[in-house]
């Protein structure tokens, strides 16, 4: 508890930061209406340190890393109106429970939709061109055997995209993937989009996008429907030479199916921002395979969106304490 950092005395609300390196704005905007108590260290803050410095706090600002259930809000007590987190992804939150208790729980949708679109592409042309391991090659010696054939990979143009989750990020991605001259983009998802008509993509079973695409990239959120819906199964219907991306969650992939997958050419590669667990261990047998580039979940990571969601996080939670319509409010 020695840890805790008492960053204003001023306020009438109390409220717990679960990591010292917020972004400052929205600190900020909080400290002027708000007692903020931040944790300093370790990292992630230790689930017994997180339980008991909850307590008695109106307000807890929390990111992707802290699981929040019954016993945090056990821990934190009857005084506990809101919970904000820093991330459009709630799965890590026990939304229903937190609802029982009329506990009100806000996230980022919108503000980085962008990034994560624009990091997808990114991945999805670091994967397919092999960019990680082209440089490795040039750094350590391997570009005096160049060849016309060396570090050949997949284009974009004419190919077919599927897009399994069809809300903001994945449209986002669509739009952006038109501009490569694509021949067709596919979608997945619950729900019919009307959005998807103007953007020219076509809605189909999950069964027909992976037979058809050429490049799969899930942008589905985190929940018991979705939960490891890309397994061995999955892996073996997708052609030969597809190229898998993850920019969602970990947790929508059965992962050892994947690096089987990745081992014995069931799929090309892969390109994941999103892993289970995060971080992943060094070991991990995705670091190995030269087709598969792996990034530490920075999907949202650009100056611009960080900042956002930062100040999002601080007016949800002002908004829930001072009694007014939360921005973005999970209901
Ligand atoms: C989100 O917002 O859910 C991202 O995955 C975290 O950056």
């Amino acid at each position: 508890m020695y840890f805790l950092r008492n960053m204003s005395q001023s306020g009438n609300f109390k409220v717990f930061i679960t990591r010292p390196d917020m972004p400052e704005n929205g600190v900020t905007m909080l400290k002027k209406q708000c007692n903020v108590i931040a944790w300093k260290a370790p990292l992630p803050i230790p689930r017994a340190d997180l339980l008991k410095s909850v307590s008695g706090m109106n307000a807890i600002f929390v990111s992707m890393k802290d699981r929040i259930d019954k016993d945090v809000l056990d821990a934190a007590g009857t005084d506990l109106k809101v919970i904000a987190t820093i991330s459009v992804g709630y799965d890590h939150i026990d939304v229903a429970e937190c609802k029982k208790r009329g506990i009100k729980v806000g996230h980022t949708p919108g503000v980085l939709t962008d990034a994560t679109a624009e990091l997808t592409l990114a991945l999805l042309l670091s994967t397919s061109r092999r960019l990680p391991e082209a440089q490795l090659a040039a750094k350590t010696g391997g570009w005096a055997n160049w060849s016309l054939t060396w570090m050949t990979g997949p284009g974009l143009t004419g190919t077919t995209v599927g897009i399994v989750g069809f809300g903001r990020i994945g449209q986002a991605v669509a739009k952006r993937i038109k501009s490569f001259n694509t021949s067709q983009i596919l979608y997945f998802n619950r729900s019919d989009r009307p959005e998807a008509k103007e953007i020219g993509a076509i809605k189909v079973t999950f069964d027909e996008l992976l037979v058809k695409s050429d490049f799969v990239i899930c942008c589905v959120s985190l929940d018991p429907s979705t939960k490891e819906m890309f397994n061995k199964c999955a892996f073996e219907k997708m052609k030969k030479t597809a190229i898998f991306i993850n920019t969602s969650r970990g947790g929508t992939v059965d992962q050892d199916a994947l690096i089987e997958a990745l081992q014995n050419s069931t799929i090309r590669a892969a390109g994941l921002d999103v892993t289970t667990p995060e971080p992943l261990p060094l070991d991990n047998p995705l670091f190995k395979l030269k087709n598969c580039v792996v990034l530490p979940h920075i999907g949202s990571a650009t100056i611009e969106a960080t900042n956002t969601m930062a100040e999002l996080t601080a007016k949800n939670i002002l908004a829930a304490l001072n009694g007014t319509e939360m921005p973005a409010e999970l209901k």
